[in-house]
């Protein structure tokens, strides 16, 4: 059985994270969605409101769970006998720090375990978390960028 992990901060899950998801389940046999705790950056969201976003937006979809972990993650993929591992890609700057993440990955993951790339839809190749997330803050409009019930947690987060 292949089963693939897709991975990110997900703070917040974007449209264009949607997509990547959803096209990348249709390549395995499972995929999990894979919540890290990036210790560089500060989260809006803690881990458990985002695993819970994701499994409320995914929940349709039978090939897909949502998981979250800390540390390595080459450790979670070798523990977890994945198959691969599924990043998506916007552009070249993407590009320049997901390769030396693949590469440093390939020294750490098990023998055989790939790091597979989908290209985000053109509709959402400017799309990111971060942006967003500067967007919000500002009183700015996120329709259409993320999923309605991901802007209104952005907007009651901000308020408060
Ligand atoms: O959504 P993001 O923040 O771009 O995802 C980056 C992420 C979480 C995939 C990356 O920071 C990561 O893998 N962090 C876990 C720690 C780790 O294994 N670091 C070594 C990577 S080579």
């Amino acid at each position: 059985m292949s089963k693939a992990l897709y991975t990110g901060s997900f703070d917040p899950v974007t449209n264009g994270h949607l997509d990547i998801i959803k096209r990348a389940a249709k390549l395995f046999d499972h995929l999990v969605v894979g919540v890290i705790e990036n210790p560089q950056k500060t989260p809006l969201f803690t881990s458990a409101e985002r695993v819970e976003m994701l499994e409320e937006l995914l929940k349709d979809v039978d090939n897909i769970s949502v998981d979250s972990f800390e540390g390595l993650l080459a450790d979670y993929v070798n523990e977890n006998n994945f198959t691969a591992v599924v990043r998506g890609l916007r552009a070249i700057t993407d590009f320049e720090y997901e390769i030396s993440m693949a590469q440093m990955n390939a020294q750490l993951f098990n023998q055989g375990i790939e790091s597979i790339f989908l290209m985000t839809s053109p509709a959402n190749s400017f799309v990111s978390s971060s942006m967003v997330k500067e967007v919000v803050s500002l009183g700015g409009n996120a329709a259409g960028l993320v999923p309605d019930c991901v802007f209104l947690k952005m907007k009651e987060k901000y308020k408060s």
